[in-house]
């Protein structure tokens, strides 16, 4: 008679010392497989819940042991047996290690192929091949952990936002065209034929119309979508846990946000985080850490430098100083012991970020004070040197690295130097969570690519009020009421105040170059509802990836998304994207052009 697979009595991480005597039917896969040769054969067994022992013994269950025989890793099988004790042979790494099953029964319920990479706490293989069989992938202990994780966050954070009130509603998928900041992924109409929707890129208008609608307070788990370039911590799609509340400022929309992080990360991983976080201006952060989400886990500021550095006879020094730059510097404390080769290193390192080059110098007992050696120290006569180690606050044996050039490259390279420093030299600290706000962002940026002015966070975010007046006039001077939670050097999640007043969204769209009629052909919706009574409001969204990453301790979103995407947005497990036949792109009305059916047929062919 087959085992009652569907009652099962526990999962295979359930069984102790306790249990010693009960029967027993569990479920799962093969783990590991140790024949005895003699009379014994082992088996692992392995389910969500963990690891079980299982013991088949020819003496006493003949036939049960003969099936195990046939048994390799990963088929799929039920046991019934006795739980009986280890005895000597106690398994303290296993919480199921005091106990093993004495099995009297088996039932294949399914085989196996020999799997492709070894379903185990670490794995070899390489990520495409993990991708393209997910669903092995995702049975190793580390994935199933970090489904659980994510899993966790999400409730936490339904939970916390329920409690006060948010209501959960769900925005359309199936959207219009907006711009917001990356591309859209287009889905075409049969009955429209020519016109298109667009899968969101965050619920940003809906939820602005859902205040406007009178439904004060909306959270949603909202799947959004952005053909963008991918990196460790972006997917084409991804999750954000999305808010809005009406009649709020700054103040209260910070607020709720953080005590919401501290209840889920007290939730998934039992960590008391103090509120309110740290507040820091973007000016400060891109002063002194070159980025608008700085790592605060560790030191390493970075230093300008240019008043000395104009002292020093240092030509590259005196060319970015001249043209208007800055010259700055970090301090790396016992950098001093920093080889040739690996200083060489991060040079060629720093040329690939864009950098000219990396000057450095090290700070040495020179004479009985400290003083400058090696590198760039030439340039510098007693006074200057002394005067750089004051600034940069160095003492013997540190390493002084030294950028130079417009703000913008110096930002970027010494960001780029500090945080490859931090991880090299193993200067995080472990299981340090450093929240931070990073408040009043400038509301443009000049793109020197498009010649114009763009938004920073996008065109609904409502400026400080004492700005308003250099809208037209000044625009690089306009601050927006808009915030960016950072952790760890992360950015989870951005939002602003919006625009609810009319005059002022069609001032914004009119400086970013909207005429007021392509203005309401692209946010007709938008300005309609801002015509009847729209209360002040204001929101965030979380990136959901970002956070279980970071609880889980992934290195990669795509380790705790199921099913994600490459770097290249293509889905290795499904095959896709992937071509469509002939006949439902002419129902779509569309046709490819002659260079994309070449490259079909070539494919083809
Ligand atoms: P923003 O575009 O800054 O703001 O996105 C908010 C957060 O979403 C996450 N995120 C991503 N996560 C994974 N892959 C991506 N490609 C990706 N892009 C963004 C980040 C980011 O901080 N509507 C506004 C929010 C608002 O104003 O309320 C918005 O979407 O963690």
């Amino acid at each position: 008679m087959a085992i009652a697979y569907n009652k099962r009595t526990c999962d295979c991480g359930t069984l102790r010392a306790g249990d010693i005597g009960k029967e027993v039917i569990l479920a799962g896969w093969v783990n590991n497989y140790r024949d005895h040769g003699d009379n014994l054969v082992f088996i692992d067994l392995r389910d969500r819940g963990g690891l079980t022992q299982c013991r088949f013994n020819v003496d006493t269950d003949p036939a049960a042991t003969k099936v195990a025989r046939t048994l390799r890793k990963e088929d799929c099988i039920a046991v019934r047996g006795e739980v009986i004790t280890r005895g000597e042979n106690v398994n303290p790494k296993l919480p199921t290690g005091e106990i093993e099953v004495s099995v009297h029964e088996v039932d294949v319920l399914s085989k196996s192929q020999t799997p492709p990479f070894e379903v185990a706490e670490h794995v070899e293989a390489n990520e495409d091949l993990r991708l393209k069989y997910r669903f092995l992938d995702l049975r190793r202990p580390p994935m199933q952990r970090a489904m659980i994780t994510r899993h966790r966050t999400l409730q936490a954070f339904r939970n916390f936002y329920y409690n006060e009130g948010f209501l959960e509603i769900e925005t359309p998928i199936l959207t219009k065209s907006t711009p917001e900041g990356a591309r859209d992924y287009l889905v075409p109409s049969r009955v429209f034929p020519g016109s298109f929707y667009a899968l969101p890129q965050s619920p940003q208008i809906f939820k602005q119309l859902l205040m406007m609608s009178g439904l004060d307070r909306y959270m949603q788990i909202a799947r959004c979508f952005r053909d963008e370039d991918l990196r460790a911590d972006r997917q084409p799609e991804f999750t954000q846990v999305d808010l809005e509340m009406a009649f709020v400022d700054v103040d209260n929309v910070l607020d709720v946000v953080e005590r919401s992080l501290a209840y889920v990360w007290k939730e998934v991983l039992g960590v008391e985080v103090p509120v309110p976080f740290r507040r820091m201006s973007y000016d400060e952060a891109m002063r002194d850490y070159g980025s608008d989400k700085p790592d605060l886990r560790y030191g390493m500021k970075l230093i300008d430098v240019s008043e000395v550095a104009r002292k020093s006879d240092f030509k590259v020094f005196h060319e970015a100083l001249g043209g208007g730059g800055v010259v700055k510097a970090i301090c790396l404390a016992g950098g001093g012991d920093m080889t040739r080769k690996e200083s060489d290193g991060l040079t060629a390192e720093i040329q690939g970020v864009g950098a000219g080059g990396l000057p450095l110098c090290k700070v040495a007992d020179v004479g009985g004070k400290p003083g400058l050696q090696t590198g760039i120290a030439k340039f510098f006569n007693e006074q200057t040197a002394a005067e750089l180690i004051e600034a940069v606050g160095a003492t013997v044996g540190d390493m002084v690295f030294f950028a130079a050039g417009t703000f913008g490259n110096v930002c970027k390279h010494l960001n780029w130097l500090r945080t490859t420093l931090a991880e090299r030299r193993k200067l995080i600290p472990k299981d340090k969570w450093e929240f931070l706000w990073i408040v009043d962002m400038p509301a443009f940026e000049w793109s020197e690519e498009e010649k114009r002015w763009v938004f920073m966070h996008h065109p609904f975010t409502m400026p400080h009020d004492e700005d308003l007046s250099f809208l037209e006039s000044d625009p690089g001077r306009v601050r927006a009421k808009c915030y960016d939670s950072v952790l760890n050097g992360v950015e989870l999640g951005s939002g602003s105040i919006r625009i609810h007043r009319q005059d002022v969204q069609s001032r914004i769209f009119r400086m970013l170059g909207l005429s007021d009629e392509q203005a309401m052909g692209k946010f007709g919706h938008l300005m309609t509802a801002l015509q009847y009574g729209p209360p002040p409001h204001g929101g965030l969204a979380l990136g959901l990836d970002r956070m279980a990453m970071l609880l889980a301790g992934a290195p990669s979103i795509r380790d705790v998304t199921a099913f994600p995407k490459t770097q290249k947005a293509y889905c290795p497990l499904t095959d896709c994207p992937s071509e469509v036949d002939g006949k439902q792109l002419r129902e779509l009305g569309i046709d490819l052009d002659a260079a994309t059916k070449a490259k079909r047929t070539a494919k083809e062919s």
